[in-house]
């Protein structure tokens, strides 16, 4: 009985130097230290030994548990310092990497941008102007009289004297044809300002494209087909549009572009989405173009309108929110 107790304790010891793994000393555990595990069984069975072997084989008992129970404690320990020493170093490539965050433009500045390609294709250079203008610019050149109700303070928004912030981005007309002669052939794209009630089409801030072309011998026709080439480029050949004869002062004859779409109440309507017409004399002698030679034509987009058809987007507001949701869709 002592010589098996010290067998085992022997096996034990050699067991454990072969040991590499956690699932292994568990085992190991289990065969030697559990509750019906060998060591275990000799201790109990110390208690049966005759008398005179008692003490001995207690003593032995003890100690072959002690030495097994230590090297066991002490495996144990350096597999899971190893375990977590690997965990550290441990890269698994196929893991996903951390995504970093770095933003998008707007979706209005995505569609001026798409915008100015498309003319771009067609030949048109940029221009801009500034969104603080004066009456001459943004008035009076235009052919828009003092008694129009557009010049009424209620309709523009003064910073004081004759300057304003641009109600329109026809102003930049009239600095590109005071700079520049004939062929005159821009886009020009940016902010504008007016008193407006807000509601789901309206904004007291909001963008427009401008196009004018100046040359010899330009007509309606030309216009009709730019806007009808730039509709088709922008929402596809499926768009259906309209020209519906308008007035604006700087345009003679003038007209208005609907786009058709569905509205907020889920009803098809059409939509307007800016002016245009054929350049009025009167602002080509305000800016000194000779208008017996040259003939023109212009048109005032509101992007944000533009971009609404497009996405189906049916309240101006979302556009202006920076609500993150909305505005990641795109
Ligand atoms: N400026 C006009 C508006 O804002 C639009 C327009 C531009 C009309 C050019 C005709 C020609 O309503």
């Amino acid at each position: 009985m002592l010589e098996q107790l010290e067998k085992i304790g022997k096996d034990a010891i050699t067991a454990l130097k072969n040991i590499t793994d956690t699932a292994a000393l568990e085992e190991f555990r289990i065969k030697y230290l559990g509750r019906k595990g060998q060591i275990t069984q000799m201790l109990s069975q110390v208690g049966h030994l005759p008398a005179e072997q008692r003490r001995e084989g207690g003593q032995l008992a003890n100690r072959v548990k002690k030495e097994v129970s230590e090297a066991f404690e002490q495996l144990k320990k350096n597999l899971l310092q190893s375990q977590q020493g690997e965990s550290k170093e441990l890269v698994d490539v196929t893991l996903p990497g951390t995504t970093i965050n770095i933003g998008k433009t707007h979706v209005i500045t995505q569609t001026i941008n798409e915008l100015l390609e498309i003319f771009g294709r067609m030949g048109f250079s940029v221009a801009y102007g500034p969104e603080v203008e004066d009456e001459w610019h943004n008035f009076i050149a235009l052919n828009i009289g003092p008694e129009h109700p557009a010049r009424d303070p209620f309709d523009a928004f003064y910073v004081g004297g004759n300057t304003l912030l641009r109600s329109h981005t026809s102003p930049v007309q009239i600095r590109v044809m005071e700079q520049t002669k004939p062929p005159i052939r821009v886009v020009a794209p940016g902010r504008v300002y007016r008193p407006d009630t807000v509601d789901a089409t309206h904004m007291y801030m909001f963008h427009q494209i401008e196009a004018l072309v100046v040359d010899e011998d330009i007509s309606m026709v030309d216009m009709k087909t730019t806007i009808d080439q730039f509709i088709h480029a922008y929402y596809g050949p499926e768009i259906k549009w309209r020209l519906r004869p308008s007035f604006f002062p700087f345009t003679e004859p003038s007209g208005e572009v609907d786009v058709f779409w569905v509205n907020k109440q889920g009803k098809e309507d059409w939509m307007e989405v800016g002016g245009c017409g054929m350049v009025d004399p009167n602002v080509f002698d305000a800016v000194g173009i000779d208008s017996e030679k040259y003939t023109g034509w212009a048109f005032g987009f509101g992007v944000e309108r533009l971009a609404m058809r497009k996405y189906g987007i049916n309240d101006i507001r979302l556009l202006f929110e920076n609500d993150l949701r909305f505005l990641k869709q795109f």
